[in-house]
């Protein structure tokens, strides 16, 4: 298909379209419309069932803008960076890595001499206009902003809503009694400054996700329900050319898949994939290489969905071992560790930092008891090796030199040892996932225009006319409209045009089914419902609209008690 009919459809029915259109656009950035808006609450709707209500994950709200420390501290500001090369010519900035596309196995783990002399030897110009192109540069991708008036502090836009998460592990193990695996998720916007953001809404510069972070015992990557779903085979493309026919439990033991935890999220990303319409024959999970993984990850599988703009991937699902927990324990000096109980006390080497009074008192007078305590409370982690540490005290910044503290090992028999969690990460692509639903559902047949969503996702889940607005047709057909709505099922009354008109209005926009209210309805109360897909109708009570809607809505056979009389119910 062409993803320009998609997108017009899209723009033409109030899904989405180009932000700021006005003023000629912001590449990166879209609208979402009434129905494209009512989509997108649906997919976050089922993704929040899934992950909050049935796995028990708690949610959390983070702010988007973070000051600097967090991200010096997760390796963004550091790491999170692609490479440019801008045309001489007609200055467009393209991906440099892609330009090399072919080139080269894996243009994006090249360093910048690399790759730029895989593009001068190959001459490599500017896609636009030919053009010569400049040597490729690293490009941070966060969007830096300040913080307050005056001497403004630096803050940035999250490029995930992950590390809201991570820094709030302490709350997040509290409120789950303190046992593991335990998880939050969060459901935002994230932002990255995208060198050339193209293909509709499939690399935006702000974008939704759908994260959950889960934190485990290093040693007990597994999950509750791993057992109910062990058996499952997913359509699986490791990275080893491993045979991918493998249940899950084969994948784990012959370890294709590193552990429980991780095959439990690829299956329940399978399901929500599944669930929320997109085609099983058009999605795979694929083993990320080696050299492609994020600078956090230690293991890596993309949910992809077949596309017209080819394998998308929507989903990832990474074990990003005690990476970002550890550095912010690290950067910060918090406590971000858990506790687990020993059945029976044990002897345990442990090391603290020790602050050496005799050694402060002289330099610190009044402050040293503050310091001291400050110090004390350190991971030895962030002190080793360090000539000074920086210590706040009543907003006074002291440099206490290495002199004043050690840090020293202690044995002693204990209940329980700490560590720091390992961290499980599905992250989900919200505007990805919205785009390839609809390219899924989308039927096109001698020009009429069909989107098979699933009842569940579909913005308006019935479509209620009056054959004609006319001898209390109208009346009626309001009636059952509002009754649909008071039940909290999203409807659409239309009156104009010819009922075929109306029915290929609500089948473009993928509503499941129509009720039409006709002069049959007004002498003993029946009305029609036609399904969309089927195009068959069965006639109701108006008293059993809403069961039969909720029962389109929820099942994939339409209707209660063996449905619309469809052709192949007819045997043909
Ligand atoms: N948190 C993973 C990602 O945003 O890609």
């Amino acid at each position: 298909m062409d993803p320009q009919e998609l997108l017009s459809l899209c723009r033409r029915r109030g899904f989405l379209w180009p932000a700021y259109d006005i003023y000629g656009g912001l590449a990166g950035f879209y609208d979402y419309g009434p129905l494209g808006s009512l989509l997108k609450n649906n997919i976050e709707s089922h993704w929040r069932k899934l992950y909050v209500f049935e796995e028990g994950l708690h949610e959390l709200v983070c702010p988007i803008i973070a000051p600097e420390p967090v991200f010096k501290a997760s390796g963004h500001l550091d790491a999170f960076a692609d490479m440019y090369a801008e045309c001489r010519q007609c200055g467009e900035s393209h991906r440099a890595d892609h330009l090399a596309d072919g080139l080269h196995e894996n243009p994006a783990a090249l360093s910048e001499e690399e790759l730029g002399r895989i593009l001068e030897e190959n001459a490599v110009k500017c896609p636009a206009c030919k053009g010569d192109l400049s040597p490729p540069r690293r490009f941070n991708l966060m969007f830096k902003t300040s913080v307050g008036a005056g001497s403004a502090k630096a803050g940035y836009m999250r490029p995930e809503t992950a590390q809201g998460m991570f820094v709030n592990f302490p709350q997040i193990y509290r409120h789950g009694r303190e046992k593991l695996p335990v998880g939050a998720v969060q459901i935002g916007r994230a932002f990255r400054n995208e060198i050339s953001p193209r293909q509709g809404v499939l690399r935006l510069r702000e974008f939704s996700q759908m994260e959950a972070e889960v934190f485990f015992h290093p040693e007990r990557k597994t999950w509750p329900r791993f057992d109910k779903v062990k058996h499952e085979v997913l359509p699986l493309v490791p990275n080893d050319g491993s045979p991918a026919a493998l249940s899950l439990a084969e994948a784990v033991s012959s370890k294709v898949i590193a552990n429980e935890a991780l095959a439990y999220f690829i299956w329940l990303t399978h399901r929500f994939a599944i669930d929320v319409g997109l085609d099983p024959e058009r999605i795979r999970f694929r083993q990320h290489e080696k050299d492609e993984m994020a600078h956090y990850a230690a293991e890596c599988w993309d949910l992809e969905a077949e596309t017209a703009y080819g394998w998308v991937e929507l989903v990832g699902i990474a074990d990003r071992g005690c990476y970002d927990v550890q550095a912010h324990l690290k950067h910060s000096g918090a406590d971000l560790t858990a506790f687990e109980r020993f059945d029976e006390p044990r002897e345990v080497v442990s090391e603290e930092v020790k602050p050496k009074y005799d050694a402060m008192g002289g330099q610190f007078k009044g402050k040293t008891k503050a310091l001291a305590e400050r110090l004390s409370a350190l991971a030895p982690d962030v002190v080793r090796g360090k000539s000074e540490i920086v210590v706040e005290v009543d907003d006074e910044r002291f440099a206490v030199p290495s002199t004043c503290f050690e840090v020293v090992t202690r044995t002693e028999k204990a209940a329980g040892e700490k560590f720091v969690p390992h961290v499980i990460e599905p992250s989900y692509g919200v505007d990805r996932i919205l785009y390839s639903v609809l390219e899924h559902a989308y039927r096109k047949k001698d020009d009429y225009l069909t989107l098979t969503l699933r009842g569940i996702m579909a913005p308006i889940k019935a479509g209620v006319f009056p054959l004609m607005p006319k001898d209390s047709m109208d009346r009626i057909a309001l009636e059952v409209y509002d009754v649909l709505v008071a039940e909290g099922i999203s409807a659409h009354y239309d009156e104009s045009g010819s009922i075929g008109r109306r029915y290929a209005r609500m089948d473009e926009v993928g509503t499941p089914c129509c009720i039409t209210v006709d002069h049959q309805t007004v002498e003993d109360g029946t009305v029609t419902i036609r399904d969309r897909d089927s195009k068959e109708q069965a006639r109701i009570g108006v008293d059993e609209v809403v069961r039969w809607v909720r029962s389109v809505v929820k099942g994939d056979s339409p209707g209660p008690d063996g449905g619309f009389e469809t052709a192949e119910k007819r045997g043909n």
